[in-house]
């Protein structure tokens, strides 16, 4: 298979990270480097034997045949930086990988979702919580029957912290932005839930920020209690925290989803998976007992471990071609999660009231589709 060019822009952290994962993939051939502050690209490019630029425009003039674009620009709640280098290379006509979130604003993640699907191109994002082995053998109970009929999930994800610990002032990422801890973050926690879950129909949320923020005159929500139900029926819980406390059983990262057939639960993101199987027919429990649960540990502790999969897992459907809707982990699908973040600022607002998320664009038959299985 040939490998698909690559040029990365944004070349700090993450931009970093991104370009490592594509420079050691062998479905990639990672050929720029760009930021604005050209010399976090000349080190990048440096040490990955690439060349640098310092500007997407500069690199699609320099390289007509690129394939991929990987937009890891961050800004303002760390998506404010996205729109516009992502726009320019699917008018070049580029496939897109986009960091999450998709964007900070609603009317840009769903335009960027409309050029992409009017073009032709990938556009995939950055959720790379569930390229994970936890997550993966969790999807295989599920489809293979061992979850049933979904009942609940409930879902807590944030980074650990307490009174202690907390610095005021986020950076001016963060700073002044009320939502920026939910437009940043939350893209994660909602793309776990409706991955497992399906479409969210309704949002209601608490959103609020604990004494010692309150003190610092710290404007950012970020504690956020949400309380959501599925197309599917079931419903579901996600608690959220910026460094404000520190998460028990299960740590900084659990999923736990319940059906009629058994029940699944994975901790610390990339760590362990639990099966907990529902009684067999004919088998009785007194309160407080239940059939032996399967434990999976991994061995992996390593969350960095989710960036080369879910990268890989890009590069194979781009180079695999597969029908515009089955990108795995897709803009359509950060787009989602956006949507139920904006509902949920929408129902906290609104003193906690229902909120019916903004419903997605239609997904439309793609001619690559071989076996028809596709929407019509
Ligand atoms: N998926 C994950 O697990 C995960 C984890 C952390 C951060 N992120 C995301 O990664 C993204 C980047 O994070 P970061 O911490 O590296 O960001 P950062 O703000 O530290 O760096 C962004 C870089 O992009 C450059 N840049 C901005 N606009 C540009 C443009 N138009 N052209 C070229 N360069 C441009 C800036 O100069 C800067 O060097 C954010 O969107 C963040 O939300 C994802």
């Amino acid at each position: 298979m040939v490998a698909l060019k690559v040029a990365v822009v944004g070349m700090r952290g993450i931009g970093t990270q991104h370009a490592k994962c594509h420079h050691a993939d062998p479905l990639a051939e990672l050929v720029a480097v760009c930021d604005v502050v050209r010399s976090r690209a000349d080190k990048v490019a440096e040490e990955l034997g690439v060349t640098a630029y310092g500007s997407l425009r500069e690199v699609l003039e320099a390289h007509p045949d690129l394939d991929v674009v990987d937009v890891c620009t961050g800004g303002f709640e760390n998506g404010g930086w996205h729109f516009e280098p992502a726009v320019e290379a699917l008018e070049a006509g580029k496939h897109v990988l986009v960091e999450k979130p998709i964007s900070n604003d609603l009317g840009e993640a769903r335009e960027l979702v409309r050029l992409a699907a009017e073009r032709g191109r990938y556009l995939g994002c950055n959720l790379n919580h569930y390229f994970t082995e936890p997550a993966r053998e969790a999807r295989a109970l599920l489809d293979g029957g061992r979850i049933g009929e979904p009942v609940y999930c409930l879902h807590r994800m944030g980074f650990c912290g307490g009174e202690e610990t907390y610095a005021p002032g986020g950076g001016p990422n963060f700073d002044g932005f009320p939502h920026a801890h939910l437009k940043a973050f939350l893209a994660h926690p909602f793309s776990l839930m409706r991955h497992f879950c399906g479409d969210i129909t309704h949002v209601q949320a608490f959103l609020d920020r604990p004494g010692v923020r309150r003190k610092a005159a710290d404007l950012m929500l970020s504690v956020a209690s949400i309380h959501v139900r599925f197309a599917s029926g079931a419903v579901g819980y996600l608690f959220s925290s910026r460094g404000d406390v520190t998460m028990g059983l299960g740590g900084w990262w659990s999923f736990e989803m319940g059906g009629t057939r058994g029940t699944f639960c994975i901790e610390n993101c990339v760590e362990k998976l639990t099966y907990f199987p529902a009684p067999a027919q004919g088998q009785s429990f007194g309160l407080g007992q239940q059939p032996a649960p399967e434990v999976r540990d991994t061995g992996v502790t390593d969350f960095g471990a989710t960036f080369p999969v879910r990268i890989h897992a890009f590069l194979e459907d781009v180079s695999n071609q597969v029908p515009l809707h089955r990108l795995r982990a897709s803009g359509r699908d950060a787009l989602a999660t956006l949507e139920y973040t904006f509902a949920a600022i929408e129902s906290c607002e609104r003193g906690g009231e229902l909120v019916r998320p903004h419903p997605l664009p239609t997904l439309k038959r793609d001619v690559r589709d071989q076996d028809g299985a596709g929407p019509s």
